[in-house]
């Protein structure tokens, strides 16, 4: 698939099938993931991949617009770690934002559905992340990505305005 096609196609999906994302497809994801572009390449990210029902559950009770019925729910964090030091910190957030384009955007490619689901900066919300995966404070739980099968299929569409776009020439 051309990628300006998965870019117009990728839609949020919130309705999945039973059928199950294969490991093999999964790894493609990470790997799309970790090929995006980061600040001075510091790649400040961590993926939680949940596959476990229980856990599933919970995520999904997480927050009240992270509740759908995928089957399989990526988690992208920030890794404070990794991250900028000083004013540059924030960079986190774009290189994670980035990552989960490409997760999305791989899926689309894969005729898997997906959904964003924010989490940073709800601190609550964030919070009870962590709790759930296990995870150390330095990763802060940013994107909740529902994959799978989907169930409905929302038009592909660009939302093209040209009077948000300013040429200087
Ligand atoms: C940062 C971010 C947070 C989002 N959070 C949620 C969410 O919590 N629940 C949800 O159902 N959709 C969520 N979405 C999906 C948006 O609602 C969706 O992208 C938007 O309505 C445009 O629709 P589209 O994705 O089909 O193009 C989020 C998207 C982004 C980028």
């Amino acid at each position: 698939m051309e990628v300006f096609e998965a870019i117009l196609k990728r839609r949020s999906v919130r309705k999945f099938t039973d059928k199950k994302v294969t490991d093999e497809q999964i790894d493609k994801l990470l790997n799309a993931a970790m090929a995006a572009p980061s600040a001075c390449n510091k790649r400040p990210w961590h993926f939680y991949v949940v596959k476990n029902e229980e856990v599933l559950s919970q995520l999904k009770k997480a927050s009240r617009f992270s509740n759908k019925n995928s089957s399989l729910i990526i988690v992208a964090c920030g890794d404070t770690k990794r991250a900028l030091p000083m004013q540059l910190n924030d960079y986190w957030i774009q290189d994670v934002s980035a990552a989960v384009e490409n997760i999305l955007l791989t899926a689309t490619g894969l005729g898997l559905g997906t959904c964003w689901c924010g989490l940073h900066p709800m601190v609550r919300t964030v919070k009870k992340v962590r709790a759930i995966l296990g995870a150390p404070e330095h990763h802060i739980p940013m994107a909740l990505i529902h994959v799978g099968y989907p169930d409905e299929f929302p038009e592909a569409r660009t939302q093209f305005e040209e009077k948000r776009v300013k040429i200087i020439d």
